[in-house]
């Protein structure tokens, strides 16, 4: 770590005082950073503590009674409700202790801020905070305690997708056909619960990797009262075929993959054609519906006009550098990919927020 040994903290601070006569004021900016880091953390804080679902469909709550009920320590979450009282995002009724959200806290609480939070602070906070270790060649990127929290991005995708993006691919699906889709990567389930609940005659089959994500999954799909119109089955989706049990692809008609296929990427493009040549193999004459997230070169991020007015993009190619994970393609390479296999364009990439609804003729 650099200490005031090797410079000479009087003209860093000369440098400010220089800095302060022009615009934007570099200690606004600083405050302003570090503010929006510490919201970000309170909210994510009570998120994580269950907070949101407590106070959704409320109009106002009583701090001591949401802390009885949540079984919280008083003292930190008065700190917490008092911090977000001084944002704006809370405010005081009357001289009582209880509080409404502001337009702004309605804001702040709703389902898409709740998402970017969950996947990003909560999702990849173990390499976000490693950073220094990593760069400085003291951890590796791959160990172990760098893993992404699952049930955070899991949740998160969930949230930060049914406001626009989910409402947007059934659009897309409109077009396509049948009402039995198969979702490849399904994680927690929560687009094919999306899927049954729009349509009292859709039926869903997930297939994922990940067991733990399945079994909430199916938890899920029994709590909505849905769970006989739902299935789901643990495997890997690969160069060969789906190994699930027989019959269980029969009746598919249509095929979805949301952030899935660039993970397969990280092998190189070639290893994403022979995923869906396999895929055109097992199931064809399907439409394959692919939701991936633009491709973000940083140069061309930067020199945009006017200015991207956040840095979503940015954010989710340094967490898919960091992660491991493939990184987002363009429009053209998708296509390429798509004829590679074998398939048609039917949808040659559909904008919804910074991604993009694909569809492939199988
Ligand atoms: C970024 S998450 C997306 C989850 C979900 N589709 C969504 O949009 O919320 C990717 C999912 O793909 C799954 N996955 C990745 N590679 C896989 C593979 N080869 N076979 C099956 N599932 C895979 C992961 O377990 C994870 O649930």
């Amino acid at each position: 770590m650099t200490t005031s040994t090797q410079y000479d903290l009087r003209d860093e601070g000369r440098r400010v005082m220089d800095q302060m006569k022009q615009q934007p004021n570099p200690v606004v900016e600083a405050r302003q950073l570090m503010s929006q880091t510490i919201m970000a953390h309170v909210l994510l804080g009570l998120s994580d503590a269950g907070f949101y679902e407590y106070v959704a469909g409320k109009d106002a709550f009583s701090m001591g009674e949401a802390a009885a009920a949540l079984k919280f320590d008083r003292f930190t979450f008065e700190a917490m409700v008092e911090y977000l009282l001084g944002c704006g995002a809370l405010v005081r009724q009357g001289a009582s202790d209880t509080f409404a959200l502001t337009d702004k806290g309605k804001r702040l609480f709703n389902v898409y801020t709740r998402g970017v939070l969950n996947v990003y602070l909560g999702g990849y906070n173990a390499v976000l905070r490693s950073l220094g270790k990593v760069v400085a060649g003291e951890l590796p990127l791959n160990d172990g305690s760098l893993r992404r929290s699952t049930r955070h991005a899991a949740a998160g995708t969930a949230y930060s997708t049914c406001a626009f993006t989910i409402p947007d691919v059934f659009a897309a699906m409109r077009g396509t056909r049948g009402k039995v889709c198969l979702d490849l990567g399904c994680g927690t389930g929560d687009f094919l619960l999306q899927w049954v609940l729009q349509a009292p005659d859709a039926r869903g089959i997930g297939v994922d990797m990940s067991g733990a994500a399945l079994r909430q999954a199916r938890e899920t799909a029994q709590a909505w009262g849905v769970a006989d119109r739902l299935e789901f089955h643990e495997a890997a989706v690969g160069p060969g075929p789906l190994v699930v049990p027989q019959g269980a692809l029969d009746t598919v008609e249509m095929v979805t993959s949301m952030y899935m296929l660039h993970e397969f990427g990280r092998d190189g493009r070639e290893a994403i054609v022979d995923v869906v040549r396999a895929l055109k193999t097992q199931l064809p004459g399907r439409h394959l519906l692919a939701l991936e997230v633009e491709a973000c070169d940083p140069e061309a991020f930067a020199a945009q006009t006017p200015p991207a007015a956040h840095f979503g993009r940015l954010d989710y190619r340094l967490i898919h550098q960091l992660s491991g994970q493939g990184l987002p393609r363009g429009q053209e390479d998708w296509h390429g990919i798509f004829r590679d296999a074998g398939c048609t364009i039917v949808e040659p990439g559909k904008p919804t927020g910074g991604s993009l609804i694909y569809i492939a003729g199988m």
